[in-house]
This record gives C-alpha cells, sequence and structure tokens, in this order.
C-alpha cells in the first residue's frame, strides 16, 4: 500500500477515485465538496435533497463522473455531525470506505484531507487517522487459503492538499500512521495464527525479528535460565506441554540520560489455553489461540516505539507458554513459588495467565521498571460484563490510570475502569498458601487483577483485560473480523505522550 501526499488540483488527477466528505447537516457543501458538486453539475446537491446522502458516519456513496472530471468516480464520505468529528471517526469510517473501495475494484484515489479544514482537526493528525483507517481497514489475513485469494486491492492513496506549506506535517502523519497500524497489523498476525505455527519458540523468534539492527536489545530467556531465576509460577503452566516456555525481555532505550526510570509493558503470552488438567468444555476451545494476544500487543508497541524512537526508556516483558494437560501438567491444588518468593495454591489451572504474569510483573519490579502497564486476555468474565466494547482496566495508581486513558481517547481504544476496593482481595486468601489463583464464583475480573496486584506490589500499575476486546466478532470500521490488535496503539500512544520532548 503507497500512501503519498501532494499539492494540486483534485479534479485534475487521473484515478479510479477521488474522495471528499460530507458533514451531517449540510445542504449546500462548501470547500473541495463544493468545487466537485459544482464540476457535476450539482449531483451533490441534488442527491442531499433528495435524501440520499445525508453526511452520516461511514456513509459511502460513489458516483462515476462519466468524463466531466478526470477522477473516473467520487466518493463522498460520511463524516457525521461537524461537532462531533475526531480522529477516531476519520480513521473509522477510512477503514470502511476502504474495503468498499476494494470491493468495488478500485486501485487508486486522491482523497482530501478527512477532518482537517471545517473539522479542525490538525493537519498531522488527520494525515495519521486516514493513513491508519486504511492499513488497519484492509487487513487480511489469507496466508493459508491458495484459492480464491482475492487479487483485487486498493494499492495507492494520494492525500491532495492545496496548501504547500501543509506538505511536511501531512508527510509526518502518515508516517507516524503507518509505523503504529502496521504494528497493530503484526500484533493481528501472530494472534490469528493457529497455535501450532506460533507457539513460544515462535513468539521468542518473532521478538528477535521484529525490528532490524539493533533499535532493540531483545534477550528470549529458555527454560534453565527462568529455573536458575525462580519462575515457579510459570514454570508450573508450561510443565504440561512439549513446547519448552520462553521469556522475552525487550529493551528499548532513548534516554540514556536518565537510565533508572524505564516504562515496563508486560504482555500474557499463553500460545493455547486448553485449561491444563483443569480442561475447558470443547465449544469455542479453538479461539485459545488468541490466548497470546497481550504479549502479541506489547512485541508490536515495542516496534513501532523502536521505529520513533521517543525519547524515552521502555522495556516490553512477554512471559510465553502452552497450557496443556499431560501426566507431566500441575494439577489443581499444587503449591508453587513464585520469583518474588510468594506462594501460590493453583486451585485452578485454567487460571494460568496470573501465573505468568505473577513471575513477569515480579521481574519487572525488580529491574525497577515504573510504571508497568501488563495485558491480557484474563478472564471471560470480563466479556461478562463488558462485552467486546471496551477493555477492562485496574490500578493500584490513579494518576497512572488517568494519564493511559489520555492517551487512550488519542486512540478511540475504549476503556473501562473496574474497582479493586481491598475487600474483594480477601477472595484470593488460600489455606495453604500465600494466595490462591482463583477467586470464586463472583467478581472474577476483579479477583484476578488482585491477585495480580501481589505481584506488582507498591509498583504503579495498570492492568488492561483484553478477554472481550482482544477479536473483533465482525468486520467494522477499521476492525476486520479476527484478532483486533488491540491496545498497541493505546500502548504507543501512552509512551509517546511519557517522552521527553
Ligand atoms: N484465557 C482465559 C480467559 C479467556 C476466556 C479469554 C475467554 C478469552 C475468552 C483464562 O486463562 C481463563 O481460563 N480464565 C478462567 C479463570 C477461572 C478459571 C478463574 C475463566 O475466565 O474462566
Ligand atoms: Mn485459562
Ligand atoms: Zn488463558
Amino acid at each position: 500500500m503507497e500512501i503519498g501526499c501532494k499539492t494540486g488540483d483534485i479534479l485534475k488527477a487521473r484515478v479510479d477515485a477521488l474522495m471528499v466528505n460530507l458533514f451531517q447537516g449540510v445542504k449546500k457543501p462548501t470547500g473541495a465538496t463544493g468545487a466537485v458538486d459544482k464540476a457535476l453539475n450539482g449531483v451533490i446537491t441534488q442527491l442531499i435533497s433528495d435524501g440520499e446522502i445525508t453526511g452520516s458516519r461511514g456513509e459511502f456513496t460513489m458516483i462515476h463522473t462519466l468524463g466531466k472530471i478526470a477522477p473516473a468516480r467520487v466518493v463522498v464520505l460520511g463524516l457525521g455531525r461537524a461537532r462531533g468529528l475526531s480522529g477516531e471517526v476519520v480513521r473509522s469510517a477510512m477503514g470502511e470506505a476502504s474495503r468498499s473501495l476494494r470491493k468495488a475494484g478500485v486501485r487508486r484515489i486522491t482523497t482530501v484531507l478527512h477532518g482537517a479544514g471545517a473539522g479542525g482537526m490538525a493537519a498531522h493528525d488527520a494525515a495519521r487517522a486516514i493513513t491508519e483507517g486504511v492499513i488497519l481497514g484492509l487487513y487480511t489475513f489469507d496466508k493459508y487459503k491458495k484459492s480464491n485469494r482475492s487479487q483485487r486491492n486498493l494499492a495507492g492513496v494520494t492525500i491532495v492538499e492545496r496548501d504547500r506549506s501543509k506538505m511536511l506535517e501531512i508527510r509526518q502523519g502518515v508516517d507516524v500512521g503507518r509505523i503504529v497500524s502496521e504494528s497493530v497489523c503484526l500484533a493481528r498476525d501472530m494472534v490469528n495464527e493457529p497455535a501450532n505455527r506460533m507457539n513460544p519458540s515462535d513468539i521468542g523468534e518473532v521478538a528477535k525479528n521484529i525490528v532490524p539492527d539493533g533499535a532493540l536489545d531483545v534477550t528470549v530467556l529458555e527454560k534453565e535460565e527462568m529455573e536458575r531465576l525462580g519462575m515457579g509460577a510459570l514454570l508450573g503452566v508450561a510443565r504440561g506441554s512439549a513446547q519448552p516456555p520462553r521469556f522475552v525481555i525487550m529493551n528499548y532505550r532513548g534516554d540514556p540520560d536518565h537510565p533508572d526510570e524505564v516504562v515496563g509493558l508486560v504482555g500474557k503470552g499463553v500460545t493455547f489455553d486448553t485449561g491444563g488438567i483443569s480442561l475447558k468444555p470443547t465449544g469455542g476451545m479453538a479461539s485459545m489461540k488468541t490466548d497470546m494476544a497481550g504479549g502479541a500487543s506489547v512485541i508490536a508497541a515495542m516496534r513501532a516505539i523502536a521505529m520513533l524512537h521517543p525519547k524515552i526508556n521502555v522495556t516490553g516483558l512477554v512471559p510465553a507458554a502452552e497450557n496443556m494437560p499431560s501426566s507431566t501438567a500441575q494439577k489443581p491444588g499444587d503449591i508453587v513459588t513464585a520469583l518474588n518468593g510468594k506462594t501460590i495454591e493453583v486451585e485452578n489451572t485454567d487460571a494460568e495467565g496470573r501465573l505468568l504474569l505473577a513471575d513477569a510483573l515480579s521481574y519487572g519490579r525488580k529491574m525497577g521498571l515504573k510504571p508497568m502497564i501488563d495485558v491480557a486476555t484474563l478472564t471471560g468474565a470480563i466479556s461478562n460484563t463488558l462485552g467486546s466494547v471496551c477493555t477492562g482496566g485496574f490500578t493500584n495508581n490513579q494518576p497512572t490510570f488517568n494519564r493511559l486513558l489520555k492517551s487512550a481517547a488519542v486512540t478511540g481504544e475504549k476503556i473501562w475502569q473496574l474497582p479493586m476496593y481491598p475487600e474483594y482481595r480477601t477472595q484470593n486468601r488460600s489455606e495453604v498458601a500465600d494466595v490462591k489463583n482463583t477467586g470464586g464464583r463472583t467478581a472474577g475480573s476483579i479477583t484476578a487483577a488482585w491477585f495480580l496486584a501481589e505481584f506488582s506490589e507498591n509498583t504503579p500499575w495498570v492492568h488492561l483485560d483484553i478477554a472481550g476486546t482482544a477479536r473483533a466478532e465482525s468486520s467494522k470500521g477499521y476492525l476486520v473480523k479476527g484478532a483486533s490488535g488491540t491496545p498497541v496503539r493505546t500502548l504507543v500512544q501512552f509512551v509517546l505522550d511519557s517522552a521527553r520532548r
């Protein structure tokens, strides 16, 4: 996909389609849309007065120009009410529109800078939102389908802007949007890969090869090293599988003057979750290849960060294992010792993600990472609570959480905070160990968060439960059915927003 920008007259470019936009409530378009309308003898105004175009969010109308102007078609993209405009609206409308264009066999388009102009967005942000919408919306995962693979694709998008002085800003917005959304696609690829092609060793390999030549310092620990460090909780989960575990450490050092200030990103990397001896029911188990989505999002975010080189230090940690039942598997009732010395009663081997994270958060704390943000497909309960609309958020430090929410408002990825009242903590009490890995029938996502809190201790920490949002059930906006790649963009944005300038 080529995404570029140039100055010039939108009516003169010989392309398959020219995209302009319309706000809801506008009866007589002005600006670029007005110029197109005029050149096409008022067809857009006519469509509006006939009620066929309303300008509602994501509305897509294609008009053939029959030689009246150079572009073969004009697309009028609805952006909703001008006052409600945001990067998310542009990104979403552009994602949906890109798929419609692909379906119509359109290969090359020019587009105006949706959201700038009357929308009031900065040129950089508008260009970034357009780029992200196109790349994310056109994502496909069809590498294993030899037949029926669609040859048609949108191949070129050129943003046309009259004001030459905005070119640099637009180009930078496109670059950032490209790096970030290609990283999201990488996370989607990792999650969409089946578990036989994305095991813990594969995760380690992907992490090592994610960026060329030393932009990241990546170390992948193997089982013996984990034993030496005392990662008993992670190793307990890995015991049931013939696939050895891995522990990925990715260091980005963008602020060498402050070597002790390092942000930590931690992602659950369970490459397949059968439940272990506490075996899951058959129905839908195939979707448990998604259980490394948190880890994938951290690896992908580290790639984007390394390529954007902000002035900040970040370490990504991904504990990776496969949760299998076997004669060597851990059993309900087993007691394991985590890296920080706390003992854990494994009441249910299906609550394995928190065991991996117990060691990873302990490790991060030992390294002095601050704050730590973990991402995990941790509990089925979070989808009962929040569905697939938003990610569940938890914290022991409200200011850090608030900062993350600010970054999430930029990316449009929704996060809703759930409470961590100390009363919930008691549900994880064990008769025989320091803590138990299950908290009973009620408030399952909160007790899981409290379990993690035992290992982040007093380090400022945020936990994101993406069990409901890691997968999209259908294609909508810039989401494509399958892995969503959430919350890569928010992790990256948080790091950019936290960096020194
Ligand atoms: N990976 C699952 C959570 C999950 C469920 C993710 C559905 C995506 C969709 C996690 O390891 C798990 O099995 N959690 C258990 C915890 C329980 C045993 C305390 C759950 O949610 O049932
Ligand atoms: Mn599980
Ligand atoms: Zn799991």
